[in-house]
């Protein structure tokens, strides 16, 4: 038999989807476990947004729609941006896509040429490496700061004439950082001086506690040069409604668009109006989650800390990430063997000797994996 591709060979598996899977696994053999390893809200979906869905399917709306996203969409995400990011856009500068996921593959599939460079900041999140090998680009890694979580100068001595684009997450999955001005200014400075692209995933932006979120578009010129990632997964609840946007200039759109005709075609025509519903509604039920978060994050990472271990400053998201004394992986897969609690090791994430804990799970349930993570213990 011939070959089969050696580019996709030579892309590992996601660890977060197959820790999960290893933790149903038990879960089928009738194991209590806890997962805290996979990055997705325990809410329901606000139910205005699904009878606004539920509506769309019942007058109809199930057929194709335009590629790039209905048009009350477009205007939805656009005038958004407009408000909360600042930053200018008009509805042809977004696409909705399926899931921010699919946003982060269009962006670099149209961005990279083979052989360009894409910096990663690290602990980076798994799915930013395969996107660029996938379109033939290569990724240079950039540890931040362990101990801020901010960027400093050093991230010049990357840059190189094949740079072709930076890849920031704020607030940070795993870590939970968030970036200062600062960091964003550096950012900012370090495209405009290098004629380089941004990738700002913004996906947790509702997800910050006590920080102001910053948009690197919002920074100087950078709305000509960034690829604003978002979606509707992590703020609304709709993870599986596989819903995400991206905000680009017009030149980027139109060629993510032609990815996107020839592959997906479209997000799901009923599922882009509860989107629609989700934006133009009520905010209070993400206020709503972004307590819930905030309690189980004080609770959590209080009791980290009580037990000796180090975390990293969690202001954003649903995680905390935990310094632990050893192999990462090896702590790990003892929490899930002899605890029954599933986490993430941060070697998934360029992050050796951290694990990534996620809170989205009841405080009962956290309450419960604390214990049994101290009886097992991290050495
Ligand atoms: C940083 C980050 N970006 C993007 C995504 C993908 O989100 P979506 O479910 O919209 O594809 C995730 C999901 O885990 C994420 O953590």
């Amino acid at each position: 038999m011939k070959q089969l591709s050696e580019k996709v060979a030579g892309i590992a598996p996601s660890a977060t989807i197959e820790i999960s899977n290893k933790a149903k696994k038990m879960q089928r053999e009738g194991i209590d476990v806890i997962s805290l390893s996979i990055g997705e809200p325990d809410f329901d979906t606000p139910k205005h947004i699904r009878d606004a869905c539920i509506d769309a399917l019942n007058r109809g709306e199930t057929h194709y729609a335009p590629s790039n996203g209905i048009p009350e969409l477009l205007t939805a995400i656009s005038d958004k941006i407009a408000k909360e990011n600042k930053f200018p856009c008009k509805p042809d500068q977004v696409i909705v896509t399926c899931g921010a996921k699919d946003a982060i593959y269009e962006g670099m599939e149209a961005a990279l040429n083979p052989g360009d460079e894409v910096l990663l900041l690290t602990p980076a999140w798994v799915s930013y490496e395969p996107c660029v090998q996938m379109a033939n680009g290569k990724i240079v890694k950039h540890a931040v700061n362990q101990k801020t979580f901010q960027l400093d100068d050093s991230i010049l001595e990357r840059v190189n004439a094949r740079t072709k684009m930076i890849v920031v997450n704020s607030p940070s999955n795993p870590s939970g950082a968030v970036f200062d001005a600062k960091s964003m200014k550096l950012v900012a400075d370090l495209c405009e001086d290098h004629d380089i692209y941004a990738m700002s995933d913004e996906i947790y932006e509702k997800l910050v506690y006590g920080k102001e979120h910053i948009s690197l578009a919002s920074i100087g010129d950078m709305a000509q040069r960034t690829i604003t990632i978002n979606g509707f997964s992590k703020a609304y609840a709709m993870t599986g409604w596989r819903l995400g946007y991206a905000a680009a200039p017009l030149a980027i759109i139109k060629e993510m668009s032609k990815v996107q005709q020839h592959s997906v075609s479209q997000a799901t025509t009923f599922a882009m109006w509860g989107a629609v519903a989700a934006l133009k509604g009520d905010q209070q039920c993400v206020g709503e989650m972004r307590r819930e978060f905030d309690c189980r994050r004080k609770y959590m990472i209080a009791e980290l800390n009580r037990m000796g271990y180090g975390t990293a400053p969690a202001d954003g998201a649903f995680y905390a990430f935990v310094k632990v004394d050893g192999d990462d992986m090896a702590i790990a897969a003892r929490w899930l063997e002899e605890g029954h609690v599933a986490v993430t090791p941060g070697s998934s994430f360029d992050a050796p000797g951290w694990i990534r804990l996620s809170y989205a799970a009841s405080l009962d349930r956290l309450k419960e994996a604390m214990g049994r993570i101290e009886r097992v213990g991290g050495n």
